[in-house]
């Protein structure tokens, strides 16, 4: 059986450039290594649910992933490009049976879940928070997928899917389900947001790089910097607009920028300008790509409902596997 490569991106908002440079462009570029592969990507738009209350905003977000991942230049011949709901069935069927042998004690205790737990009103905090990982772990299990590109803050969630793939392994006695490996890329593993901590929709510190001009430009200008004036030298090893611009300009400029703030006389804002013209030109086939693809919802419809249909045989295929070894028989075919 050709290796499957897998990974999804929740559908809370349009990706960011933390998604775009941790997760996506790192993805595109394995699955055109890898030509011997079964891709898939899908939208998580049932993970969402856990934490948005607008579903017209899921489902509109749905269209702004599938957007970001084409304007990057997924290649849906080799890739299928699907919502995790429309395979809702299968992939919750299999979420169950994760759910009967993973211990609750261990759920708890993920990052993810004690992270929320601290920042929520507990009067809000949904029994989806806490299975999310188990949901996450279906979603591989059910394509049996080997390679999952992620951003760092999921290396966790994999390893409970590598536990998951054990204990169901054990608990039918059969080695029906392999143990994933996450993929992700050292020099983006740390994606700064404009006040310095790790990008994110969650913190409200992200960079949307389909946004207009000038609102792009608001983001930049609005990057979290030292009060140093125009004259004074600057540290390049402690700026937000550094690290970032180390992750889209090549060494030279980096180096030319470097040294400007150790010599003085370059103030920050010539240094947001900078970034910003630089985003605007390395993006802007993207940006256009996007522009146009969010504007032909039907195309993507179009694109989203062959990706299903592939997805779901493979998944029935798969679930149809399971359940036997559950013991568990299909008499009804409706
Ligand atoms: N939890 C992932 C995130 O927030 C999204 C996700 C859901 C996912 N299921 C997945 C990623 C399966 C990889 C594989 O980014």
């Amino acid at each position: 059986m050709k290796k499957r490569i897998l990974t999804g991106i929740q559908s809370t908002g349009i990706p960011h450039l933390g998604n775009i440079l941790g997760v996506i462009i790192p993805s595109i570029k394995l699955f055109q290594k890898y030509v011997n592969t079964k891709q898939f990507v899908f939208i998580a738009d049932l993970h969402s649910l856990i934490q948005e209350n607008d579903l017209k905003k899921i489902q509109n977000n749905t269209y702004y992933i599938a957007a970001a991942w084409l304007s990057f230049g997924l290649n849906i011949e080799k890739t299928l490009l699907y919502r995790q709901s429309d395979v809702s069935s299968e992939v919750t069927e299999l979420a169950w049976y994760i759910n009967c042998c993973y211990p609750y004690n261990r759920l708890i205790l993920s990052h993810s879940f004690k992270e929320r737990n601290k920042q929520h009103d507990q009067t809000k905090i949904n029994v989806g928070l806490l299975t999310y990982p188990i949901l996450m772990a279906a979603d591989i299990l059910l394509y049996n997928a080997e390679i999952i590109p992620v951003g760092k803050d999921q290396l966790q969630h994999i390893e409970i899917t590598r536990n998951a793939a054990h204990k169901l392994n054990k608990k039918i006695g059969k080695k029906l389900f392999l143990l994933p490996i996450p993929y992700f890329h050292k020099t983006t593993m740390l994606i700064p947001g404009i006040n310095g901590y790790k990008m994110s929709k969650s913190k409200n510190n992200y960079i949307n790089i389909f946004s207009s001009d000038d609102n792009l430009k608001k983001q930049i200008m609005s990057i979290k910097t030292d009060n140093k004036l125009f004259k004074d030298k600057k540290n390049p090893d402690q700026s937000i607009i550094i690290s970032l611009y180390k992750l889209i300009a090549d060494k030279n400029q980096v180096e030319k920028m470097k040294t400007k703030y150790l010599e003085g006389q370059y103030g920050y804002l010539e240094a947001k300008l900078t970034l910003y013209k630089c985003l605007i030109e390395t993006f802007s086939l993207e940006r256009k790509k996007f522009a146009s693809f969010i504007n032909n919802k039907a195309l993507l419809d179009n694109i989203l409902y062959s990706g299903a249909k592939q997805a779901k045989v493979i998944a029935n295929q798969r679930l149809n596997k399971i359940r036997k070894h559950f013991r568990f028989k299909k008499i009804f075919n409706i």
